[in-house]
């Protein structure tokens, strides 16, 4: 093997440099030449693409983001190609084939569970494929935790922390919404880090008249009340807060506005004054944790090594402290956030912590 490319795709991170760098100095070590695809699959179909060499990796572990850039809307066996009519072609035998004329032999692609899925398809259509998984919802089964992750905790972790002190000196109630789409980690691990008294997820339906209860209670004796909401969670017999539709995107739902309406509801129901914070792209950049780093590096060149030994067909990860690999799934599996046996979850109802149930 003398030349692969690699690629970023999806919802960017903290922790997608290290991963690129860690491949392309692993693959220079071993004489095999790199070219990063731009911007995700839109690169990969249309071909754009740029060399990456010792230089231009150097120091961008530190960096947010991704250097190649990314996209979260398309899908190359549905790509979009007339926008005005939404019509749709399969154009992965496309970008295969102008990979392969650069003499291209194998592909790296880092992304969530929608980008994966394409690069299985790409990998069975001919092009020796290995996949690194990276989101802050981390919700992929693939690697407990997911590249991002752990930046993305501690990001909100601070914010609610910022957020607590203005609650107390005003005694109101503020409400925090935090990313993860259907997917309840990020909410759980900062909302618990950060002490909040209340935490809704959309893996449970809340209860309004239960969160009341408990800010009340919690008010008497601490001034204030933090509730961490989950963009997708939503209350019991309702349907969940729905900011924008894409009709340009693969996925093509983005949540939003469930903090601001929640807040609303709880104003009204207890009379105490509330605000809500929105927490948005904020929790997907920054300098990414060391822990993010280390994840990057390990998965990059675990991905590498694969690639390179011929034993491509699979997403690389890293539980309990041990790199692993699957096989790319037929069908999106996500990792599921299970309340009955997760031992946060646990910890934080034995604190007190309502989940509004
Ligand atoms: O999947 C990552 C994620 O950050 C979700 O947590 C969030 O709902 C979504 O992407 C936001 O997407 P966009 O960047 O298109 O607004």
């Amino acid at each position: 093997m003398k030349k692969i490319a690699i690629m970023t795709a999806g919802g960017d991170c903290t922790g997608l440099n290290a991963a690129i760098k860690s491949v392309v100095l692993t693959a220079i070590e071993n004489n095999v030449e790199v070219l990063g695809i731009i911007d995700g699959y839109k690169g990969f179909v249309e071909g754009l693409y740029r060399p990456l060499n010792a230089e231009d990796v150097a120091d961008i572990e530190e960096l947010g983001g991704t250097v190649l850039g990314s996209s979260n809307k398309e899908c190359p066996f549905y790509y979009l190609v007339d926008k005005q009519n939404m019509k749709y072609e399969d154009k992965t035998d496309e970008g295969i084939k102008k990979l392969k004329e650069q003499g291209v032999e194998g592909l790296i692609v880092i992304g969530g569970d929608g980008t994966l899925d394409s690069a299985r398809v790409i990998h069975e259509r001919g092009l020796p494929t290995v996949g690194i998984p990276k989101t802050i919802d981390n919700d992929m089964m693939a690697s407990m935790p997911t590249i991002g992750f752990d930046t993305a905790v501690e990001t909100v972790t601070q914010a609610i922390s910022r957020v607590r002190t203005t609650a107390y000196s005003h005694r109101r109630v503020i409400t925090v919404e935090i990313m993860g789409r259907t997917s309840g980690f990020l909410t759980l691990y900062s909302g618990v880090a950060s002490s909040a008294d209340v935490i809704l997820l959309p893996e449970k339906d809340y209860d309004l008249d239960k969160v009341c209860e408990r800010i009340e209670k919690v008010t008497k004796y601490k001034r204030y009340a933090i509730v961490a909401i989950s963009e997708a969670a939503k209350e019991i017999g309702k349907k969940e807060s729905i900011s924008k539709v894409l009709n340009d995107s693969f996925d093509k739902v983005r949540y939003g506005g469930a903090a601001e309406k929640l807040a609303k509801q709880i104003e009204e129901k207890t009379g105490i004054e509330c605000r809500h914070v929105v927490l948005g792209h904020v929790q997907r950049g920054g300098r990414p944790s060391s822990s993010d780093i280390l994840l990057g590096l390990q998965l990059g060149n675990y991905a590498f090594e694969l690639l390179y030994s011929g034993d491509a067909g699979y997403i690389v990860g890293m539980n309990s402290d041990k790199l692993v690999k699957m096989e790319f799934p037929h069908e999106r599996v996500p990792r599921v956030l299970d309340l009955k046996t997760n031992p946060l979850v646990r910890t934080a109802r034995a604190m007190g912590i309502c989940f509004g149930d």
